[in-house]
């Protein structure tokens, strides 16, 4: 059974065929990065009218990558939220007037659902298995939620960020100091360069759900170096950079970074894996986790990855493509709804702050 999957909830317009559940057929991305990276965050009237150009070719090349024709489509599947409304809508129209035209049946995914079965599904794929109960981390620019995830796939909510997401704090961060939008690629790729105990950040104490993350004083602490120093020079420089290269490599990125600001950034980098950490293994020892699952944007992240391997029970991450915004992830949360017969009607509406517990 092949599912077309279409995504456009933040900036990245994307289509995927998925056959089964697990074997992805096809999946593109259309990113819109170089529309908002001058402006250092998604603009979102821009974000709309991008999805609008986007849309059509992006689905029309899902399929003829996926070789797949009308007759082999069995269902269509959309982000109906958690997103930015007027990006959604785009998605989810079309996705509607597609379902209408074939006559296809329409299903409706969650966001963050789609982050959680990026990684279940690849584990299939792999042969090995997420075990349930599972421990989910969705971490990306709108999200840092904690789940427990059951055999049948439903969600309890743990925990949440109580201000700002992780993606969000590395955003911000980067944005401060010069380095461009989004800024955790660039964050993560400079950390190694400095020393992680150069500064040293309180973590955050939560009064209440001890597994609810903060990131705002952390953001703020950041500020607050940066304010304590004569950085303007610098920052310059660097927004020199991106001007003239929207694309930096590492060497240009060094040649204009020195080692106080790189070690500002690989301590910001270890405190805010420390946070995600502790609470993971926090989470995962109360729910008794056979396995934890982490997604999201922010799940690209190296030192991340390096440090979550260590743990216990198994982590099982997205592969770096499927780690950020795509359709795939969108078909392969469908597939269970899908055999399910959990299909949407056409009053299907796009919700901004659409939850999944
Ligand atoms: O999942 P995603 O594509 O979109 C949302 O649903 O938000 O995540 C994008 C976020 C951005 O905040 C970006 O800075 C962050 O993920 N991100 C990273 C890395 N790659 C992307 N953060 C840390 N390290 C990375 N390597
Ligand atoms: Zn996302």
């Amino acid at each position: 059974m092949r599912i077309l999957a279409i995504e456009s909830s933040c900036d990245e317009t994307a289509a995927a065929v998925v056959e089964d559940g697990r074997i992805v057929l096809s999946s593109v991305v259309a990113s819109q990065l170089d529309t908002h990276g001058k402006y250092g965050g998604v603009v979102p009237e821009l974000a709309s009218r991008e999805h609008l150009r986007a849309i059509v070719p992006v689905v029309r090349s899902a399929l003829e990558q996926a070789s797949t024709g009308w007759n082999q489509v069995d269902a269509i599947a959309v982000t109906c939220g958690p997103g930015l409304v007027g990006s959604l809508l785009v998605g989810l129209t079309y996705a509607k007037s597609l379902a209408l035209a074939r006559r296809l049946p329409l299903i409706g995914v969650n966001h963050v659902e789609g982050h959680i079965h990026a990684v279940i599904m690849e584990s299939l794929a792999a042969g090995v298995p997420v075990e349930y109960p599972a421990l989910a981390l969705v971490v990306s620019g709108g999200h840092t939620h904690l789940f427990e995830v059951s055999q049948d796939y439903r969600y309890r909510l743990l925990g949440k960020t109580r201000d700002d997401a992780a993606g969000e704090a590395y955003d911000k961060v980067a944005k401060l100091l010069g380095f461009g939008y989004p800024g955790g690629p660039v964050v993560d790729r400079l950390a190694p360069h400095g020393d992680p105990k150069a500064v040293a950040f309180t973590l955050a104490k939560m009064k209440g759900n001890k597994l609810d993350f903060s990131f705002s004083g952390l953001k703020t602490a950041v500020l607050h170096w940066v304010e304590a120093r004569d950085l303007q020079s610098e920052i310059a420089r660097r927004k020199e950079l991106l001007r003239n290269n929207p694309r930096p490599s590492l060497e240009e990125w060094l040649a204009v970074t020195p080692p106080t600001t790189l070690g500002l950034l690989a301590s910001f980098q270890r405190t805010v894996i420390e946070e995600l950490l502790r609470r993971v293994n926090a989470s995962a020892e109360e729910i008794g986790a056979h396995s934890v699952i982490i997604s999201g944007g922010v799940a690209c992240n190296s030192g991340l990855r390096l440090a979550a391997k260590a743990g216990y029970p198994p982590v099982h991450f997205p592969s770096a493509a499927l780690s950020t915004d795509n359709a795939a992830m969108i078909a392969a949360a469908a597939f269970p709804k899908l055999l399910r017969g959990e299909f949407a009607d056409f009053t299907l509406a796009a919700q901004a702050n659409l939850t999944l517990a």
